[in-house]
């Protein structure tokens, strides 16, 4: 009987819980092996004793809807420069090993983004550990798969949030400006923007002039249309080329402000009424989409049957309609922005969205 592990790492999105039922239901229902869920990411598996999560097919059943990850996560603490208590800098890496071992585990399950699973294999290649990969993140950037978990779920939340700005927008006659996130990539401000039928959308692809926005808006009220609906993806530059940052309390800088900056150039270049919404972390909670729940599933399934294959250091993926493997080392490699002369970019322009260039 084999033994498995399975981790959350990076920043958390709708499907995770998903992923982790589909593994344990092929895992321990089909196969009878143990799976062990590692509490929040390799920080579970360098404490001494690691710490576990048994996973166990029939508790797993309302993981399908269920937004988050129970097995907790974190995106803060690289394992190689660890922050210590006191103060130092420890690389931990060969504890995460150590934790492996000691669980007797035959391989461990990583889903992370394309930061996480880069140290997640570095610690795989180190200690020689079996790892397979399965990727997630709202921001659809890992370019080898066509869906990462949670980018749906997060679409579709910015989606519904534009088909409500809609109605407000246009009672007050205003300028909406929706800020998303999407780190560098603006894969869910177009998906969304174009779904959602924005007039406006800025993309961190495609550098945009405050000129171009007020003429747009200027355009629809000379049409008599009285309201405009912008989205805006949170790495926007300013047109000086600035990314708006904000910092909390605790000295975490964090992407976001642009849709604020925005609306203040506007309503200082043509005086339209502006209000902003920020959707923030709301875009990777609540309940896994559809489309969500079945590339999980798939995913998660696909994983173990590349461990029952005794085929390691691989990624499972989305391409052309099913679910292949790949190297993790390729996977990671490969980027995925919007591409500006690809087809959301040409729908987007081609239904007379203004994309600010
Ligand atoms: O990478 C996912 C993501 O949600 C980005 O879109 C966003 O910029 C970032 O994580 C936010 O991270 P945190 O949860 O640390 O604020």
């Amino acid at each position: 009987m084999k033994r498995i592990g399975i981790l959350t790492s990076g920043g958390d999105c709708a499907g995770l819980n998903a992923i982790i039922r589909a593994v344990v239901c092929r895992a321990a229902g089909g196969y009878g092996w143990k799976v062990m869920g590692i509490r929040q990411a390799t920080q579970g598996l360098m404490s001494d004793p690691p710490q576990i999560m048994a996973l166990e097919p029939d508790k797993v059943d309302h993981l399908l809807t269920m937004g988050g990850t129970i097995l907790g996560t974190t995106n803060k603490g690289d394992p190689f420069a660890f922050p210590m208590p006191d103060g130092t800098v420890r690389d931990r890496s060969e504890d995460i090993i150590a934790g492996y071992r000691q669980l007797g585990l035959d391989a461990i399950i990583g889903i992370g983004g394309d930061g996480s699973l880069a140290i997640l294999r570095r610690i795989a290649q180190q200690g020689d550990l079996n790892l397979v990969a399965i990727p997630k993140t709202i921001d659809n950037d890992i370019g080898i798969t066509e869906n990462s978990i949670g980018f749906d779920t997060a679409v579709n939340i910015a989606t519904e949030a534009l088909d409500r700005l809609h109605f407000t927008a246009a009672s007050h006659s205003r300028v909406m400006i929706l800020e998303v996130m999407g780190r560098d990539a603006g894969h869910i401000a177009i998906s969304a923007g174009i779904a959602g039928g924005a007039d406006v959308v800025l993309i961190p692809e495609i550098a945009y002039t405050l000129e171009n926005v007020c003429q747009q808006i200027q355009e629809r009220q000379s049409q008599g249309k009285n309201y405009c609906l912008i989205v805006v993806s949170e790495a926007v530059c300013t047109p000086d080329g600035e990314t708006v940052t904000n910092t909390n309390a605790l000295g975490q800088c964090r992407l976001g402000g642009i849709g604020q900056h925005l609306a203040d150039q506007i309503s200082a270049c043509i005086g339209a009424e502006t209000r902003v919404t920020v959707l923030g972390h709301t875009q990777r909670g609540g309940i896994p989409s559809p489309l969500d729940r079945l590339t999980a599933s798939a995913f998660g399934v696909a994983a173990v049957e590349l461990i029952a294959e005794g085929l390691y250091d691989r990624m499972v993926t989305w391409q052309n309609r099913q679910v292949v493997s790949v190297p993790i080392a390729e996977a990671i490699s490969y980027y995925r922005a919007v591409d500006p002369n690809g087809t959301l970019v040409k729908t987007a322009r081609g239904l007379g969205i203004c994309l600010g260039d």
